[in-house]
This record gives C-alpha cells, sequence and structure tokens, in this order.
C-alpha cells in the first residue's frame, strides 16, 4: 500500500473517527468492520502494531482478506480477519487496545459495549463508538461500565448527524449522557443538531413520557447552561 493512497473521503464520518485516534495502540479492532475501510487506513498510516478486522458477513471478509493480502503483505503489515459475531469474541489481556464500534444502531452498539466488557472484566481496552442515532443511551451504557471521556465530536456526513465518543477508563474527564466538549453553541451546525434530538425526544415522550420526557429535560438543560456560559463570556468581553 502507499502511504499516500487515501483510503477515506476527507471529511467523512470514518475520517473524523480516524482523526480522534490518539495513536499507537498495540491492536486495533475495527468491529463490524464490513469493507474494513477505516481499519484499512489506520493499517496504512501506522495508528496500531495489528489491526484485527471482525465482521459475521463471510462473503465480505473473504473478499477483505483478498484486499488485505494484495495490498498490506503480512511480511510488512501486522492484520487478522476474523468473521464473527462480535458478541462471541473474548478481550484478550493485552495492553494498549483500541476496539472501535461504529455503524451500527443503538441496541446492538450497547449490546457489544456490555459483551466486550462482560468477557475480560479486569482488562483495560479504550472505545471508540459512532452509532447510528440513539447516542444518548450508549453513553449511559458506557457510564454504568465506568468510561470516561477522551474526546468526543459532533460529526454530520451527508446531512446525517453522527456522535464521535471516544473513551477509556483512565481518561481524565467525566463522561456526560448529552455530550459535553463537543458542543460548539455558536455554530448552527449544532444548533440543528440539538433541536433535532430533542425533536425526536418529544416525539417519543408523546407515547412513553416517564421513559423519554427526561431526556427532553436532560437537553433543555444542556441548552440553558450552554447559553448560560456563552452570556457569561460575552459580558466578561
Ligand atoms: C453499516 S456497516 C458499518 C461499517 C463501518 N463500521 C462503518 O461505520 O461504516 C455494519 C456492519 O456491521 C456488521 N454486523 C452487524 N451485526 C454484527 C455482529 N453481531 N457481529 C459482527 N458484525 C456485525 C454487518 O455485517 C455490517 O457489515
Amino acid at each position: 500500500m502507499h502511504k499516500s493512497k487515501r483510503l477515506l473521503r476527507p471529511h467523512s464520518r470514518l475520517s473524523h473517527l480516524a482523526n480522534m485516534i490518539q495513536a499507537p495502540y498495540s491492536t486495533v479492532w475495527d468491529c463490524c468492520c464490513d469493507h474494513g475501510l477505516l481499519g484499512m487506513s489506520l493499517l496504512n498510516a501506522g495508528y496500531a502494531d495489528e489491526v484485527i478486522f471482525v465482521d459475521v458477513l463471510e462473503n465480505i471478509m473473504t473478499s477483505l482478506t483478498d484486499r488485505l493480502v494484495q495490498d498490506f503483505p503480512q511480511n510488512q503489515y501486522r492484520w487478522q480477519v476474523r468473521c464473527d459475531d462480535i458478541k462471541n469474541i473474548v478481550v484478550p489481556n493485552a495492553d494498549s487496545q483500541l476496539f472501535i464500534i461504529a455503524g451500527v444502531g443503538p441496541h446492538q452498539t450497547t449490546e457489544f459495549i456490555d459483551s466486550l466488557c462482560a468477557s475480560a472484566p479486569d482488562t483495560a481496552f479504550d472505545l471508540l463508538i459512532c452509532s447510528v442515532h440513539g447516542s444518548y443511551s450508549v453513553r449511559q451504557t458506557l457510564i454504568n461500565q465506568g468510561y470516561r471521556l477522551k474526546a468526543e465530536r459532533i460529526i454530520c456526513d451527508k446531512n446525517r448527524f453522527y456522535e464521535a465518543i471516544y473513551v477509556s477508563k483512565s481518561a481524565d474527564q467525566t463522561l456526560v449522557d448529552t455530550g459535553s466538549q463537543m458542543w460548539n453553541w455558536p455554530d448552527p451546525m449544532h444548533q440543528d443538531y440539538w433541536h433535532r434530538t430533542v425533536g425526536h425526544y418529544q416525539q417519543k415522550a408523546k407515547n412513553d413520557s416517564a421513559q423519554f420526557q427526561p431526556i427532553v429535560e436532560r437537553y433543555q438543560l444542556l441548552r440553558a447552561a450552554i447559553e448560560n456560559t456563552a452570556g457569561i463570556i460575552q459580558k466578561q468581553r
């Protein structure tokens, strides 16, 4: 593989995820890798000594193996392809591992996080999560598992919003269910994301107020806090 060859579209969701990673890791697991673009890009850029690609789809994993053999010869790169369910993965007892789970819904993402953590309760590993919708419940799962925040971003790609949540048990910052440092309120794109998120939970609260109204209120509180801080900063200027 040529170092200059670009695997990820600039400013795409996957390229944002790659840019957030604080490398190097000994092992990066590209979970639910599909065509493996993210993992290949990390392998190409030397983000990890080894990249392990995992997905359940046999035909996709066969073509991915063919591509890796050709573009990332095993005398130069370390990689493995595992055709398996993430829920069967037992996290090995090793230092410096990152598991990336991106492009699946919140229910599956939550199941995968819980399963990885249950497989090795005494092994520390970092997670980079970017689920499709439902980041609130994913964040609650991460908080319950004892994760803390390394970095987070709101990503808009092809008019769809995502939250990238990068966590470690040894990170300095508290992980917040509504997100914290990722919000840049003057950015209209972030305001749009806030409105869509609150609108989504308001809609759900119409059928199940007990479950979803508290979530609406969490986001409203967050907005009030952000606007309050922005007002204080403006007054100080
Ligand atoms: C939309 S792709 C995401 C690809 C890439 N991670 C991304 O973010 O663009 C979702 C992938 O998750 C895989 N997948 C779904 N459930 C899985 C499971 N239980 N174990 C492993 N892979 C799974 C699917 O086969 C599919 O390739």
